[in-house]
Protein backbone atom coordinates (compact mmCIF):
# COMPACT_ATOMS: atom_id res chain seq x y z
CA UNK A 1 0.00 0.00 0.00
CA UNK A 2 1.70 3.11 -1.00
CA UNK A 3 -0.77 6.45 0.01
CA UNK A 4 -4.22 4.44 0.17
CA UNK A 5 -3.11 2.68 -3.37
CA UNK A 6 -2.43 -1.06 -3.59
CA UNK A 7 0.34 -1.79 -5.58
CA UNK A 8 1.91 -5.04 -7.32
CA UNK A 9 5.45 -5.21 -6.20
CA UNK A 10 8.17 -5.92 -8.40
CA UNK A 11 11.29 -4.64 -6.01
CA UNK A 12 11.61 -6.80 -3.46
CA UNK A 13 14.61 -9.46 -2.34
CA UNK A 14 12.30 -11.72 -1.09
CA UNK A 15 11.86 -14.10 -3.71
CA UNK A 16 10.41 -16.82 -1.89
CA UNK A 17 7.80 -14.81 0.26
CA UNK A 18 9.03 -16.00 3.21
CA UNK A 19 9.28 -12.37 4.57
CA UNK A 20 5.63 -12.59 5.75
CA UNK A 21 5.77 -16.32 6.26
CA UNK A 22 3.49 -17.07 9.43
CA UNK A 23 6.27 -19.66 9.91
CA UNK A 24 9.06 -17.25 9.49
CA UNK A 25 6.79 -14.80 11.70
CA UNK A 26 6.56 -17.21 14.46
CA UNK A 27 10.30 -17.99 14.66
CA UNK A 28 11.39 -14.27 14.81
CA UNK A 29 8.66 -13.62 17.79
CA UNK A 30 9.93 -16.67 19.62
CA UNK A 31 13.77 -15.18 18.85
CA UNK A 32 12.81 -11.74 19.84
CA UNK A 33 10.93 -13.12 23.30
CA UNK A 34 14.19 -15.09 24.55
CA UNK A 35 16.99 -12.75 23.54
CA UNK A 36 15.16 -9.50 23.68
CA UNK A 37 15.55 -6.67 20.51
CA UNK A 38 19.07 -5.75 21.04
CA UNK A 39 21.85 -7.16 19.86
CA UNK A 40 23.51 -7.86 23.04
CA UNK A 41 27.38 -7.80 23.28
CA UNK A 42 29.79 -7.49 20.42
CA UNK A 43 30.00 -11.21 18.22
CA UNK A 44 33.20 -11.47 18.83
CA UNK A 45 32.79 -12.27 22.90
CA UNK A 46 29.97 -14.79 22.87
CA UNK A 47 26.36 -15.88 20.76
CA UNK A 48 23.28 -17.07 21.69
CA UNK A 49 21.99 -20.62 21.05
CA UNK A 50 19.91 -19.17 18.33
CA UNK A 51 22.69 -17.81 16.56
CA UNK A 52 24.80 -20.94 17.64
CA UNK A 53 21.57 -22.92 15.65
CA UNK A 54 21.70 -20.46 12.93
CA UNK A 55 25.08 -20.79 12.28
CA UNK A 56 24.95 -24.83 12.40
CA UNK A 57 21.73 -24.48 9.63
CA UNK A 58 23.91 -22.31 7.22
CA UNK A 59 26.96 -25.15 7.40
CA UNK A 60 24.63 -27.47 6.48
CA UNK A 61 22.78 -25.28 3.50
CA UNK A 62 26.23 -23.88 2.25
CA UNK A 63 28.18 -27.31 2.53
CA UNK A 64 30.98 -25.91 4.01
CA UNK A 65 33.48 -26.26 7.11
CA UNK A 66 32.40 -23.66 9.24
CA UNK A 67 30.49 -20.34 8.92
CA UNK A 68 30.92 -17.14 10.19
CA UNK A 69 28.03 -14.62 10.71
CA UNK A 70 28.39 -10.75 9.91
CA UNK A 71 25.52 -7.96 10.34
CA UNK A 72 25.43 -7.75 6.60
CA UNK A 73 26.55 -9.33 3.47
CA UNK A 74 28.32 -5.74 2.52
CA UNK A 75 30.06 -6.59 5.80
CA UNK A 76 30.91 -9.80 5.26
CA UNK A 77 32.56 -8.75 1.57
CA UNK A 78 34.16 -6.20 2.92
CA UNK A 79 36.03 -8.73 5.89
CA UNK A 80 36.60 -11.26 3.68
CA UNK A 81 38.69 -8.78 0.71
CA UNK A 82 40.36 -6.46 3.15
CA UNK A 83 41.40 -9.16 5.90
CA UNK A 84 42.53 -11.59 3.37
CA UNK A 85 44.49 -9.28 0.87
CA UNK A 86 47.80 -8.25 2.16
CA UNK A 87 50.16 -6.11 1.07
CA UNK A 88 51.79 -8.62 -1.03
CA UNK A 89 48.49 -9.65 -2.15
CA UNK A 90 46.14 -8.89 -5.27
CA UNK A 91 42.34 -8.93 -5.35
CA UNK A 92 40.83 -9.55 -8.90
CA UNK A 93 37.20 -8.59 -9.30
CA UNK A 94 34.57 -8.28 -12.08
CA UNK A 95 33.86 -5.17 -13.47
CA UNK A 96 30.53 -5.03 -12.58
CA UNK A 97 30.56 -6.95 -9.06
CA UNK A 98 28.94 -5.26 -5.95
CA UNK A 99 29.18 -2.42 -4.25
CA UNK A 100 30.42 -4.12 -1.11
CA UNK A 101 32.73 -5.97 -3.42
CA UNK A 102 34.48 -2.88 -4.75
CA UNK A 103 34.57 -1.41 -0.79
CA UNK A 104 36.26 -4.17 0.03
CA UNK A 105 38.67 -3.50 -3.09
CA UNK A 106 39.35 -0.18 -1.75
CA UNK A 107 39.76 -1.16 2.06
CA UNK A 108 42.39 -4.24 1.08
CA UNK A 109 45.94 -3.62 1.52
CA UNK A 110 47.11 -5.18 -2.03
CA UNK A 111 46.29 -4.18 -5.36
CA UNK A 112 42.86 -4.51 -7.32
CA UNK A 113 42.67 -5.83 -10.86
CA UNK A 114 39.70 -5.32 -12.68
CA UNK A 115 38.83 -8.17 -14.95
CA UNK A 116 35.84 -7.92 -17.80
CA UNK A 117 32.80 -8.75 -16.77
CA UNK A 118 32.40 -12.96 -16.88
CA UNK A 119 35.53 -12.62 -19.24
CA UNK A 120 37.70 -15.45 -18.76
CA UNK A 121 40.24 -14.36 -20.82
CA UNK A 122 40.56 -10.78 -19.44
CA UNK A 123 40.15 -12.98 -15.88
CA UNK A 124 43.28 -15.20 -17.38
CA UNK A 125 45.53 -11.74 -18.12
CA UNK A 126 44.78 -10.80 -14.76
CA UNK A 127 46.04 -13.79 -12.99
CA UNK A 128 49.21 -14.01 -15.23
CA UNK A 129 49.79 -10.57 -14.07
CA UNK A 130 49.13 -11.25 -10.62
CA UNK A 131 51.20 -14.42 -10.68
CA UNK A 132 54.37 -13.23 -8.17
CA UNK A 133 51.79 -12.23 -5.89
CA UNK A 134 51.58 -13.94 -2.53
CA UNK A 135 48.23 -14.47 -2.83
CA UNK A 136 45.35 -14.28 -5.81
CA UNK A 137 41.98 -13.65 -4.72
CA UNK A 138 39.29 -13.83 -7.23
CA UNK A 139 35.72 -12.36 -6.08
CA UNK A 140 32.75 -12.71 -8.23
CA UNK A 141 28.76 -11.99 -7.74
CA UNK A 142 27.28 -16.04 -7.99
CA UNK A 143 24.21 -13.91 -9.85
CA UNK A 144 24.66 -10.28 -11.25
CA UNK A 145 22.11 -8.02 -9.36
CA UNK A 146 21.67 -5.52 -12.08
CA UNK A 147 22.63 -7.92 -15.23
CA UNK A 148 20.31 -11.26 -13.48
CA UNK A 149 22.84 -13.97 -14.67
CA UNK A 150 25.33 -15.97 -13.02
CA UNK A 151 28.75 -15.89 -13.56
CA UNK A 152 30.38 -19.30 -15.51
CA UNK A 153 31.80 -20.39 -11.90
CA UNK A 154 32.93 -23.71 -13.76
CA UNK A 155 35.17 -21.68 -16.11
CA UNK A 156 36.05 -19.69 -13.30
CA UNK A 157 37.36 -21.59 -11.33
CA UNK A 158 38.99 -24.10 -13.17
CA UNK A 159 41.49 -21.03 -14.21
CA UNK A 160 41.73 -20.29 -11.03
CA UNK A 161 42.83 -23.27 -9.69
CA UNK A 162 45.46 -23.32 -12.41
CA UNK A 163 46.89 -19.94 -11.32
CA UNK A 164 46.80 -21.00 -7.51
CA UNK A 165 44.58 -18.71 -6.72
CA UNK A 166 41.17 -18.75 -4.17
CA UNK A 167 37.68 -17.74 -5.45
CA UNK A 168 35.26 -15.96 -3.41
CA UNK A 169 31.38 -15.87 -4.47
CA UNK A 170 28.94 -13.98 -3.32
CA UNK A 171 25.43 -15.23 -3.05
CA UNK A 172 23.63 -12.95 -2.57
CA UNK A 173 21.20 -13.04 -5.09
CA UNK A 174 21.57 -17.22 -5.27
CA UNK A 175 21.47 -18.55 -2.32
CA UNK A 176 17.79 -19.89 -1.69
CA UNK A 177 16.71 -19.20 -5.59
CA UNK A 178 19.75 -21.07 -7.70
CA UNK A 179 20.09 -24.64 -7.81
CA UNK A 180 17.73 -27.69 -7.66
CA UNK A 181 17.65 -27.22 -4.09
CA UNK A 182 18.50 -23.47 -4.05
CA UNK A 183 21.66 -23.88 -2.49
CA UNK A 184 23.26 -21.36 -4.81
CA UNK A 185 25.41 -21.16 -7.98
CA UNK A 186 28.12 -23.87 -6.85
CA UNK A 187 25.05 -26.09 -7.05
CA UNK A 188 23.50 -24.78 -10.42
CA UNK A 189 27.04 -25.85 -11.66
CA UNK A 190 27.57 -29.39 -9.69
CA UNK A 191 30.76 -27.67 -7.68
CA UNK A 192 31.41 -29.51 -5.31
CA UNK A 193 31.82 -28.51 -1.41
CA UNK A 194 34.99 -26.69 -0.21
CA UNK A 195 36.06 -25.62 -3.95
CA UNK A 196 35.42 -21.81 -3.28
CA UNK A 197 34.41 -19.81 -0.46
CA UNK A 198 31.05 -18.22 0.11
CA UNK A 199 29.28 -14.71 1.20
CA UNK A 200 25.28 -14.02 1.73
CA UNK A 201 23.08 -12.61 2.96
CA UNK A 202 19.91 -13.03 4.89
CA UNK A 203 17.86 -10.21 3.71
CA UNK A 204 16.84 -11.35 0.35
CA UNK A 205 15.64 -14.92 -0.78
CA UNK A 206 15.67 -15.69 3.65
CA UNK A 207 13.84 -12.86 4.29
CA UNK A 208 15.02 -12.69 7.60
CA UNK A 209 15.50 -8.83 8.43
CA UNK A 210 19.24 -8.27 8.00
CA UNK A 211 22.78 -10.14 8.32
CA UNK A 212 25.21 -12.18 6.34
CA UNK A 213 27.58 -15.14 6.52
CA UNK A 214 30.99 -15.83 5.03
CA UNK A 215 31.26 -20.27 4.31
CA UNK A 216 34.55 -21.61 3.61
CA UNK A 217 37.15 -23.81 4.94
CA UNK A 218 37.79 -23.96 9.03
CA UNK A 219 41.19 -22.40 8.58
CA UNK A 220 39.88 -19.56 6.51
CA UNK A 221 37.18 -18.25 8.33
CA UNK A 222 38.72 -19.05 11.92
CA UNK A 223 41.68 -15.92 10.42
CA UNK A 224 38.14 -14.09 9.81
CA UNK A 225 36.72 -14.76 13.22
CA UNK A 226 40.31 -13.64 14.88
CA UNK A 227 40.97 -10.86 12.47
CA UNK A 228 38.40 -9.38 10.70
CA UNK A 229 37.25 -5.93 11.48
CA UNK A 230 33.85 -5.62 10.42
CA UNK A 231 33.41 -8.94 12.62
CA UNK A 232 35.33 -7.80 16.07
CA UNK A 233 34.53 -3.92 15.95
CA UNK A 234 30.75 -4.09 15.03
CA UNK A 235 27.31 -4.79 16.15
CA UNK A 236 25.83 -8.74 15.34
CA UNK A 237 23.12 -10.20 13.98
CA UNK A 238 19.76 -9.45 15.78
CA UNK A 239 18.33 -12.22 17.56
CA UNK A 240 14.79 -11.64 15.55
CA UNK A 241 16.83 -11.99 12.53
CA UNK A 242 18.95 -15.23 13.20
CA UNK A 243 15.48 -17.18 14.50
CA UNK A 244 13.32 -15.82 11.39
CA UNK A 245 16.44 -17.04 9.17
CA UNK A 246 16.67 -20.30 10.47
CA UNK A 247 12.75 -20.86 10.20
CA UNK A 248 13.63 -19.78 6.56
CA UNK A 249 16.04 -22.08 5.96
CA UNK A 250 14.34 -25.42 6.78
CA UNK A 251 11.41 -23.89 4.90
CA UNK A 252 13.27 -24.15 2.07
CA UNK A 253 13.56 -27.62 2.16
CA UNK A 254 10.21 -28.93 3.78
CA UNK A 255 8.53 -26.63 0.83
CA UNK A 256 10.22 -27.06 -2.43
CA UNK A 257 6.81 -26.31 -4.08
CA UNK A 258 7.67 -22.57 -3.45
CA UNK A 259 11.38 -22.91 -5.48
CA UNK A 260 9.16 -24.68 -8.16
CA UNK A 261 6.68 -21.95 -8.01
CA UNK A 262 8.75 -19.41 -8.14
CA UNK A 263 10.43 -21.13 -11.57
CA UNK A 264 6.76 -21.14 -13.10
CA UNK A 265 6.76 -17.51 -12.05
CA UNK A 266 9.62 -16.52 -13.93
CA UNK A 267 8.83 -18.34 -17.17
CA UNK A 268 5.52 -17.04 -17.16
CA UNK A 269 6.74 -13.12 -16.78
CA UNK A 270 9.74 -13.53 -19.28
CA UNK A 271 7.88 -14.98 -21.93
CA UNK A 272 5.26 -12.73 -21.60
CA UNK A 273 7.84 -9.63 -21.73
CA UNK A 274 9.15 -11.20 -24.48
CA UNK A 275 6.18 -11.97 -26.61
CA UNK A 276 5.67 -8.29 -25.99
CA UNK A 277 8.88 -7.28 -27.91
CA UNK A 278 10.92 -5.90 -24.76
CA UNK A 279 14.55 -7.07 -24.66
CA UNK A 280 15.77 -8.77 -21.65
CA UNK A 281 18.91 -9.52 -19.86
CA UNK A 282 19.84 -13.06 -17.24
CA UNK A 283 17.54 -15.61 -17.69
CA UNK A 284 19.17 -17.79 -14.39
CA UNK A 285 17.11 -16.99 -12.08
CA UNK A 286 14.31 -14.32 -10.73
CA UNK A 287 15.71 -11.47 -11.31
CA UNK A 288 14.34 -9.90 -15.08
CA UNK A 289 16.06 -6.86 -16.31
CA UNK A 290 14.02 -5.03 -19.09
CA UNK A 291 16.92 -3.19 -20.85
CA UNK A 292 15.88 0.48 -22.42
CA UNK A 293 19.21 2.37 -22.88
CA UNK A 294 17.79 5.82 -21.89
CA UNK A 295 17.85 6.85 -18.46
CA UNK A 296 14.63 9.12 -19.54
CA UNK A 297 12.59 6.08 -21.45
CA UNK A 298 13.24 3.84 -18.12
CA UNK A 299 11.74 6.17 -15.92
CA UNK A 300 8.74 7.16 -17.96
CA UNK A 301 7.89 3.42 -18.09
CA UNK A 302 8.65 2.45 -14.46
CA UNK A 303 5.90 5.96 -14.04
CA UNK A 304 3.41 4.59 -16.45
CA UNK A 305 3.39 0.60 -14.49
CA UNK A 306 3.19 2.81 -11.31
CA UNK A 307 0.56 4.92 -12.70
CA UNK A 308 -1.54 1.47 -13.81
CA UNK A 309 -0.46 -0.11 -10.04
CA UNK A 310 2.88 -1.51 -10.65
CA UNK A 311 5.96 -0.85 -9.05
CA UNK A 312 8.56 -1.65 -10.65
CA UNK A 313 12.05 0.33 -9.99
CA UNK A 314 14.06 1.75 -12.98
CA UNK A 315 18.05 1.89 -12.53
CA UNK A 316 20.38 4.40 -14.76
CA UNK A 317 23.96 5.38 -14.56
CA UNK A 318 26.16 5.00 -12.29
CA UNK A 319 24.37 2.15 -10.90
CA UNK A 320 24.45 0.71 -14.19
CA UNK A 321 26.87 1.43 -17.42
CA UNK A 322 25.95 4.32 -19.08
CA UNK A 323 23.45 4.07 -21.75
CA UNK A 324 21.96 0.88 -20.52
CA UNK A 325 18.84 1.91 -17.98
CA UNK A 326 16.74 -0.64 -17.54
CA UNK A 327 13.97 -1.88 -15.11
CA UNK A 328 14.47 -4.41 -12.71
CA UNK A 329 11.80 -6.90 -11.96
CA UNK A 330 12.26 -9.08 -8.88
CA UNK A 331 10.26 -12.37 -9.05
CA UNK A 332 8.62 -13.51 -6.26
CA UNK A 333 6.96 -17.26 -5.36
CA UNK A 334 4.37 -14.75 -3.69
CA UNK A 335 3.42 -13.55 -6.87
CA UNK A 336 0.04 -15.06 -7.99
CA UNK A 337 -0.69 -15.63 -11.78
CA UNK A 338 -3.27 -12.80 -11.44
CA UNK A 339 -0.41 -10.57 -10.27
CA UNK A 340 1.97 -11.45 -13.45
CA UNK A 341 -1.01 -11.11 -15.79
CA UNK A 342 -1.73 -7.43 -14.20
CA UNK A 343 1.83 -6.62 -14.69
CA UNK A 344 1.83 -8.07 -18.35
CA UNK A 345 -0.96 -6.39 -19.21
CA UNK A 346 0.01 -2.73 -17.82
CA UNK A 347 3.51 -3.53 -19.93
CA UNK A 348 1.61 -3.37 -23.08
CA UNK A 349 -0.34 -0.69 -22.14
CA UNK A 350 3.17 0.98 -20.70
CA UNK A 351 4.53 0.27 -24.28
CA UNK A 352 2.78 2.42 -26.37
CA UNK A 353 3.20 5.92 -23.81
C1 LIG B 1 25.38 -9.02 -4.84
C2 LIG B 1 25.12 -8.35 -3.53
N1 LIG B 1 25.99 -8.50 -2.54
C3 LIG B 1 25.80 -7.92 -1.34
C4 LIG B 1 24.69 -7.14 -1.09
C5 LIG B 1 24.54 -6.49 0.24
O1 LIG B 1 23.80 -7.31 1.10
P1 LIG B 1 23.39 -6.74 2.53
O2 LIG B 1 22.12 -5.99 2.33
O3 LIG B 1 23.22 -7.95 3.39
O4 LIG B 1 24.51 -5.86 2.99
C6 LIG B 1 23.74 -6.96 -2.08
C7 LIG B 1 22.55 -6.13 -1.80
O5 LIG B 1 21.94 -5.50 -2.57
C8 LIG B 1 23.96 -7.57 -3.35
O6 LIG B 1 23.09 -7.39 -4.34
Amino acid sequence: MVDGRELIMFGSNDYLGFAADPNVLAAAHAALEKHGAGTGMNPLLGTTSTHRELIRALRDFTNCEDVLLFNSCTAANCAVIATLVGPDDVVLSDELNHASIVDGCRLARGRTIIYRHNDIESLRRGLAEAKTSRLRLVVTDGVFSMEGECAPLREILEVVKQARGVLVVDESHSAGVIGPSGRGTGEFYGIGRGEFIQTGTLAKAFGAGIGGYVAGPRDAVAHLRDRARFFIFTSGVPAVCAGAAIAALKLLDTEPARLERLRANVVMLRSGLQSLGFELLGGDGPIVPVLLGTTERARRLSLSLLQMGIYVPAFSFPIVPEGSARLRLQVSAAHTREDLQEALSAFETARRT
